[in-house]
């Protein structure tokens, strides 16, 4: 007999709420991508909060750390589809000027697709790894930013290294947009997957950056290598 595949948890199937029939013509894997997002309790929250995907948490989770996102900040958002961070960034920097009396802040977003508009974004689709992309951005930017975060992810390749080595070009051409346009001070948050080569990037981040810090919010799956860099205090 087959052994019941393990969930996130590292539990066996049987502690699954909602189990998934394998239909004709379905993968196993997508069938188990299904299980899994039926039994996410953050899929269901973004749905109950109105966000457009999980990674909302992610995002909200590393600022109720290290508190960025601050009226008035003026935001980079480098792979923003479809428009998580966006949404809880406009609220956090108060891009629509709801909270009375705050600095109003700003939103970037940039993807590779097309995003739905979100209220208080500015949102352009662009291949960030273009020769120009970093001077298109500059220019619609149109002055300095206090945060540059980037959630980019290449598609997965299901080659381990390759995947690793993608995430870490797209983690560092964010970088070096960062150093081009951050304030003083300013913070810069990517997504990494762990595999090596994020040692180099932690080298240069920390000679730029007066604190680095790796972090993995709950919200982040647990079967998942992917963790952020949170660099903080800019140094110009
Ligand atoms: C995990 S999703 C981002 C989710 C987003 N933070 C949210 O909250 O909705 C990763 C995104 O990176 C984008 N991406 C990957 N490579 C890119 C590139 N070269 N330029 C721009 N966007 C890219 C993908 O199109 C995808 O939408």
């Amino acid at each position: 007999m087959a052994k019941s595949p393990k969930n996130s948890s590292g539990r066996g199937q049987r502690d699954l709420k909602v189990k998934v029939k394998t239909a004709r013509g379905r993968k196993l894997s997508s069938t188990l991508w299904l299980q899994r997002q039926l039994n996410d309790p953050y899929v269901k929250r973004a749905q109950a909060d109105g966000y457009r995907g999980r990674a909302a948490y992610k995002i909200l989770e590393l600022d109720d750390k290290f508190r960025f996102l601050v009226p008035g900040a003026r935001v980079v958002d480098l792979g923003c589809a479809p428009g998580g961070w966006c949404q809880v960034a406009a609220k956090r920097v108060n891009a629509l000027g709801e909270k009375q009396g705050k600095a109003i802040g700003t939103i970037l977003g940039i993807d590779l697709q097309e995003v739905d508009p979100i209220a208080g974004c500015e949102i352009h689709q662009l291949d960030f790894m273009e020769d120009d992309a970093d001077d298109k951005v500059k220019e619609w930017l149109g002055g300095k930013a206090d945060v540059v975060m980037s959630d980019m992810a290449a598609s997965a390749s299901g080659h381990k290294q390759t995947d690793h080595l993608r995430i870490m070009a797209l983690c560092e051409a964010a970088a070096y947009l960062a150093f081009d346009v951050l304030e003083e001070g300013g913070t810069f948050v990517a997504k990494v997957l762990a595999g090596g080569a994020e040692g180099s990037l932690q080298q240069i981040l920390k000679q730029r950056f007066t604190k680095v810090a790796h972090v993995k919010p709950p919200a982040s799956r647990s079967d998942s290598s992917e963790k952020f860099v949170v660099a903080t205090g800019f140094r110009g």
